[in-house]
Order: C-alpha cells, then structure tokens, then sequence
C-alpha cells in the first residue's frame, strides 16, 4: 500500500468470510444473551424496533443473533441495518441474507422484517439521529480509523514500543471516542450498544497469542523470511502494518470514566477467550494436513487485504496474487509440520452502554 494510512480494509469477498471464520460465529453466539439481556432491560413499546450490525462482513456470522433478535421481539416491527465499508464484498451479503447460500434466511415467514444496508464508516453518523434501539458489532472496531505509523519488527501494534505504540494508543483513544459520539447521536433514548470487540484482557492475552506459537509472530516472520530471499523489498515489509488497535478494559472504559461520553453509561464490561474451533478440532482428529488446510483460510479472510495493498503498486495484479498464495502457503507448510501451539483463540472485550 503506497499511502500508509489507508484503513478502508477489505476481508475477503464469495462468502469466504463467513464460511472461514466459524470462531467468529461462536463468540456472536455466546454474546446473544447478552444482547437479549441489553433488548429486555428496554423500555417496551410497539413502536419499529430498529437495529444495526456494524462491520457485518457477509452478515453470515451474525444470521442466527439477528434471527433470534427479531423472534424475541415478534410481532414488532423490525428493521436491521447492515453497515460496513465501500470495499465489503455487499454482493455475497446479500445471497446470504435472501437466502442465496442455502443458510436459512429469516425473511421467510417474517413480513415485518425490513433489511437496510449502508457502506457507511463506523467512524461516522451511519443512521438518523435518535432512531436506533440496539447498535451491535462484533469482531470489527479494532479496525482503525487511519494507520498512524508503520510498526518496526511486527505485522500489528500490540508489538509497537516507544513512539509508535503512542501514536497508535493516541489514535486509538480518538477512534474510540468517536465511535461512542456517533453511537451516541444514533441511539433512542435507553437504546443500548453492545460492542464484542477484540482486546487485551488482564493476563495479557489477545488474538493468537494465549499461549503456544504467537500468530502474529508467525505472520511478521514469514514476512521477514521472504524480505531476506528479496521476493519483497524492506518497504513492503514495513508497510504490512495493519491499522488494528487491541484495546485494554481500561482504555474501552476511559470514556464512560472521564465524562467524555457523558449520555452514554456503561452497564457492562468484561473480557472472554473463545478457544480457536481449527484448533480444538486438531485435538480431537490429529491430522496435521487437515488442520493446515482447515486453520489458515480463517487467518487469510482477514489479513490479505490489507497484506496485499502493502505489495507495490508497480507489481501486477497477478505478481501481488503469487506472493501472496506463497505467503499463505508456507503459513500453511508450518502448520503441517508443526501444528502443535498453533492457532487462533479469540480475545474480545465485551461492553454494553446505555444511552442516558
Ligand atoms: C473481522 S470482520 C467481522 C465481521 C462480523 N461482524 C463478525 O463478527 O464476524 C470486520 C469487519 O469490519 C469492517 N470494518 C472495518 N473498519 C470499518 C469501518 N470503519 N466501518 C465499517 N466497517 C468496518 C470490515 O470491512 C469487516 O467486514
């Protein structure tokens, strides 16, 4: 990527996403109480019900929350808006929405259901002001509003030191901020939003890296193997950055606890580890080759994009294609050859807020 503050990330499009990443289905299932919970402490009404999923991807993972939202209100009125960024792949949103996939859509049967998308940044106002009962995201506001720097030595700022971990932590206090702003304004009154947002919880851990092989090491190493064969240049290497922040409770409760936000009251906070399924799988089958060809699609759905635009713009699209297939494959090879320690456990930090 030649504009190393470029954030308009991309995950891979076709349904890959969901289909890849059944972790991420499993902590929006665990969160669903929770959000019943944040739904049933509302005041009730007959009034449309609306609610938004921001950073939805394909919409797959969260399919069977948004389903069960709606029945836990039926009869009311309900609209869902689907909310990501102009690169989201909207096309594959919609065949598994409207049933396209063969997934069960929860259209059929339920005519007071409406489905609205927007390719609206989180880091806006998405909605009307005060129209929305539940603004829900999972799995999506690491994601930053701009890359601040590049980090030296490591594909993400969990690694950074000295003055690029401060100009990550700095801009990652603004994007929070935001968020909450524009929440804020889009809530009713006693509207609440529930963010499940990945993090550092308080024995250190976070994404990949809850013991065994760090994935996030892993991801920098290859990198760095193919930096000193010259397949890519020191640049390149640099620019694999993501613009991702794992926030800590404190920095997600900052906020709420210097009056910053000051309609918005936080209700609940706390942090969970969702054991990586690839992994747990491996236990049970012990087919290395399996595990490889199972596990790495759900790390490429989410890196790739942004590992590809850090890739030269001079190089064709087809010389972009074969690194990065090299790059995935030789993830694959480690693996397969020494699969145990390896995967990716999920890190997320749970929060739910009140609009005053
Ligand atoms: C890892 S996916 C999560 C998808 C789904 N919510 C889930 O939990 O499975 C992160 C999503 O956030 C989206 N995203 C990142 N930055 C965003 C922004 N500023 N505004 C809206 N969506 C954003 C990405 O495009 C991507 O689809």
């Amino acid at each position: 990527m030649s504009d190393a503050a470029r954030a308009d990330v991309e995950m891979k499009g076709g349904g890959y996403y969901s289909l890849a990443t059944r972790g991420a289905k499993e902590v929006i299932d665990r969160a669903t109480p929770l959000v019943l919970q944040a739904i049933d402490r509302m005041k009730r009404s007959s009034r449309p019900f609306v609610m938004s999923d921001m950073g939805c991807a394909d919409g797959g993972t969260s399919l069977d929350l948004v389903r069960t939202c709606i029945d836990h209100l039926a009869p009311r009125e309900f609209t869902i808006v689907y909310t990501d960024q102009p690169r989201n792949d909207f096309n594959a949103l919609f065949r598994i929405v409207y049933g396209g996939t063969g997934l069960p859509s929860y259209l059929v049967g339920r005519d007071w259901v409406r489905v609205l998308v927007s390719a609206t940044s989180f880091y806006r106002q998405v909605l009307p002001s005060t129209t929305v009962d539940l603004a829900f995201s999972a799995t999506a506001m690491q994601w930053m509003s701009a890359k601040p720097v590049n980090v030296t030595g490591a594909v993400h700022s969990v690694f950074a030191t000295g003055a690029e971990h401060e100009a990550f932590a700095a801009q990652a206090r603004t994007d929070w901020h935001d968020i909450l702003r524009h929440r804020t304004a889009e809530l009713v009154s006693g509207g609440r939003f529930v963010s499940v947002t990945f993090g550092i919880d308080e024995r250190g851990r976070f994404l990949g890296n809850t013991g065994g092989v760090s994935m996030h090491e892993t991801f920098e190493a290859i990198w760095e193997e193919l930096a000193d064969e010259g397949v890519i240049t020191p640049a390149e290497l640099l620019d694999m950055t993501l613009p991702q922040y794992y926030r800590t409770v404190d920095e997600f409760r900052a906020p709420f606890d210097d009056g910053s936000v000051p309609k918005l009251a936080l209700e609940d906070v706390f942090t969970r580890v969702v054991e990586c399924p690839f992994a747990a799988a491996y236990t049970e089958h012990h087919d290395a080759a399996r595990f490889a060809r199972e596990y790495v699609p759900t790390l490429r759905s989410w890196t790739e994009g942004t590992f590809r635009d850090a890739l030269s713009e001079r190089r064709s699209p087809e010389e972009r294609a074969a690194i990065i297939d090299e790059y995935y494959g030789r993830y694959e090879r480690r693996v397969r050859e020494a699969p145990e320690g390896h995967g990716m456990s999920y890190v997320h930090v749970y929060l739910v807020a009140r609009r005053a």
